[in-house]
């Protein structure tokens, strides 16, 4: 981990759901700041008891520190990607009443949970304004679950495609909202709306889109930078797994479509191995046991045995797929990793 680690300054841990990037992310954000670094670790949704024991109890989108016997320093921050998104609106504002505006605007509020909802793109937007502010020595970024591990690589493109796109600028034209939305029967239909909800909602769009047309060449720009953020060589990605069919699939595709962007890979994960169990040389089982359980306890000690050589192929299938990459093994440890403690042990193979 050490190797893999010189000289970055962000570590993106990336992977199909549950494999186990939150409890990577955090162990390894853990034996740095044991090794004397200030490092910072953004979470997403991570299990509510490890984040409980990360004191990540309050919803906070700033780093807090952890407390522990740490030579340098250890911070967590759960991602809010909501509060993110609007961090982003005020930056980008020309000015406080247009920030007001915005903020206040019932079609905003809609849009920006929608989008803030994906967490894609929030969460490497947060990463990058850490990072701007440059207060630790390292990042280390969890992704989020989404179904598809790639859906993380193409979110800034995709905000800034968005910005740029078709949609947006018909609704920005100077005729646009007048002409089109305004035609006479969208005009009743707003018109009737308004009576029966009290919403204004023609009022709001274009109050939203005006307002925000000035920001799109500042919302493009920082896409842009986010999204070059990732091929930044201070950048590495982990790339997280299970010894399973699935997972292990999406984990080489995830690192043909790396390779393609050009984003700096550092090695995997293989996480919650099953170990062979040592079956010769233990001996006959205690009669104790009787007949049944004894025969039992054999049936299962078999059936851990198939699955470790299972997992033992699919680890050597990455290993060819992957180029013979550096590959850290995490077994499969006997409880939830849920605490300090929990993360602790799983630094020890991470380290
Ligand atoms: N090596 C391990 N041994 C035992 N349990 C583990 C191990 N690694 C992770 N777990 C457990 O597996 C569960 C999933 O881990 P984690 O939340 O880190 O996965 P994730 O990839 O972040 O999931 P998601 O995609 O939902 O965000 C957790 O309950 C965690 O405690
Ligand atoms: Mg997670």
């Amino acid at each position: 981990m050490l190797e893999l680690l010189e000289g970055r300054r962000i570590v993106v841990c990336a992977g199909s759901g549950g494999v186990g990037k939150t409890t990577t992310a955090a162990a390894i954000a853990m034996g740095m700041a044991e090794r004397g670094l200030k490092v910072a670790v953004v979470t997403i949704d991570p299990a509510k008891r490890l984040a409980d024991s990360l004191g990540l109890v309050e919803l906070g989108n700033e780093p807090r520190r952890v407390d522990g016997p740490f030579e340098g320093e250890l911070w967590a921050l759960m991602l809010d990607s909501k509060r993110t998104f609007d961090a982003l609106i005020e930056r980008l504002a020309p000015d406080e009443a247009t920030r007001d505006e915005v903020l206040s605007n019932r079609i905003y509020q809609q849009l920006s949970s929608a989008v803030a909802g994906s967490q894609e793109f929030t969460a490497i937007a947060k990463l990058y304004e850490l990072d701007q502010e440059g207060d630790y020595d390292l990042l280390v970024l969890d992704t989020p679950p989404s179904r598809n591990a790639l859906d993380f690589l193409d979110a800034p493109g995709r905000l800034a495609g968005f910005f740029q796109g078709r949609a947006i600028k018909m609704f920005l034209r100077p005729a646009g909202l007048g002409g089109r939305i305004l035609g006479r029967g969208t005009g009743v239909v707003f018109g009737l709306m308004e009576r029966l909800t009290g919403v204004d909602l023609l009022h709001d769009l274009s109050v939203f889109f005006r307002a925000l047309g000035g920001m799109i060449d500042g919302f493009t720009e920082r896409a842009r930078r986010v999204g070059a953020l990732l091929e930044d060589p201070g950048t590495t990605f982990l790339i997280v797994t299970a010894p399973r069919h699935d997972p292990a699939e999406e984990a080489i595709f995830f690192h043909r479509k790396l390779r393609a962007a050009a984003m700096p890979f550092g090695g995997l994960v293989v996480n919650r191995m099953h170990v062979v169990p040592a079956m010769d040389g233990a001996g006959p089982l205690p009669s104790e046991l009787g007949e049944d359980l004894a025969g039992r306890v054999a049936t299962t000690a078999h059936e851990i045995a198939a699955l470790a050589e299972g997992e033992a192929a699919t680890v050597e299938r990455l290993r060819a797929e992957l180029g013979d990459p550096p590959i850290i093994v995490v077994p499969e440890l006997a409880g939830d990793v849920h605490d300090v403690q929990g993360l602790a042990l799983m630094r020890e193979y991470l380290f």
